[in-house]
């Protein structure tokens, strides 16, 4: 007879490296005798009709190379604990009372909750409602503050590195200017480290506005320089000084899909150098597939520590990452705001350093 049992779930946009975690938790729960249940698509499975299912050793075995997550996720179910750019909203207290139910009547222990910003804001609410909760912060947008690095955004910035590779070749046999959109909301993360990782010459990012003006006058340097090619790298949430954000749609409860920067910037920049150009949006190719090595070894070790810290009685707490340590913090001092790239961040900073324009 197992001496507990613990409940996983992973909420929100997938990522690579969940499977990781997932298989980790199992791992670590069974060396110590425990039970574990995965709660179907995300905390929905919660709620009635209830979805679970057994995770043991046999069924997570092989899962860790696998991109996506095999409990299911979704990022627009009833638990929404945070409306847009950080807005809290309060739980249903109904629906807090069907989950909590739900989690006496299958004895449950503790849950791990593996998701980002908002699902790990609901992480908290749960805990702050008596319902012991353990978070694992997860996003390729690598935007959770109190932890150094998520899992899913190395796989993301090697996914980016990767198509600049491949646009750069077909950019020079073209003397093409090639506008490439990616992911990340709010923050420049995987811009920034993408757009190095790939040799951008321009990177645009949320957090440094900018001006049209200085990335035509970047790429008259550049020409003058003798390049004919020029990689321009432009973060979802990037946005000129005199524009707005750009958005797709306003969805799950008005937060806002962002999307379409990309195509302006590169329409923009035909018209005023007259350089031939493309723009190719990266979309949820940086979301799918294999995770790196990285995120295989971080998720299973976030996934472990996930079971220490129940062990522990740490409940309230995210597995955080610092300083090549895993360790945790209390979930609210990572869902308190964002982390977004700051002006004396070191690979800004080497960028620049490198020639790379910013716009600003
Ligand atoms: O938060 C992860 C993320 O991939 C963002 O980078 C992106 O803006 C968003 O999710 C896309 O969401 P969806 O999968 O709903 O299109």
């Amino acid at each position: 007879m197992p001496t507990k049992r613990i409940a996983v779930l992973t909420s929100g946009g997938d990522c690579p490296g969940l499977n990781a975690v997932i298989r980790g938790v199992v791992c670590a729960a069974d060396k110590l005798g425990w039970e574990v249940i995965g709660f179907i698509d995300g905390y929905e499975g919660m709620l009635a009709p209830v979805r679970t299912r057994v995770l043991d050793r046999a069924s997570t075995d092989g899962i860790m190379a696998l991109g996506g997550t095999i409990l299911g996720t979704t990022n627009k179910g009833r638990f929404v604990a945070k409306i847009g750019h950080g807005n809290k909203a309060e739980l249903d207290p109904a629906i807090v009372a069907e989950a909590r139910a739900t989690i006496e009547s299958h004895g449950i222990e503790a849950v791990v909750c593996i998701g980002g910003d908002g699902s790990l804001s609901t992480a908290q609410q749960l805990c702050d409602h008596g319902i012991k909760a353990i978070g694992v912060p997860k996003t390729i947008d690598n935007d959770i503050e109190a932890t150094a690095i998520t899992f899913g955004f190395d796989s993301a910035v090697a996914c980016v590195a990767d198509g600049l590779d491949r646009l750069h070749t077909t950019a020079k046999s073209h003397k093409r200017v090639m506008v490439v959109e990616v992911m990340g909301r709010y923050a420049g993360w995987i811009a920034l480290h993408g757009g190095m990782a790939g040799g951008a010459d321009i990177i645009l990012i949320p957090e440094i506005p900018f001006t049209y003006q200085n990335v035509f006058a970047a790429i008259r340097q550049r020409e003058a320089q003798g390049h004919t090619t020029h990689m321009v790298v432009v973060a979802e949430g990037a946005c000129a000084t005199d524009g707005e954000i750009v958005t797709k749609e306003t969805s799950r409860k008005g937060e806002a899909l962002l999307g379409g920067i990309g195509d302006q910037v590169a329409k923009r920049i035909s018209e005023a150098t007259g350089k031939e150009t493309r723009c190719m949006v990266l979309g949820h190719l940086q979301r799918g597939g294999a995770p790196t090595s990285l995120d295989r070894i971080l998720g299973t070790r976030f996934g472990v520590h996930a079971v220490d810290l129940i062990r522990q009685g740490k409940f309230g707490h995210m597995v955080s990452y610092q300083n090549y340590l895993v360790s945790e913090v209390p979930i609210a001092e990572a869902v308190n705001q964002l982390k977004r790239v700051k002006p004396d961040n070191q690979i800004l900073q080497a960028c620049r350093e490198l020639g790379i324009s910013f716009g600003d």
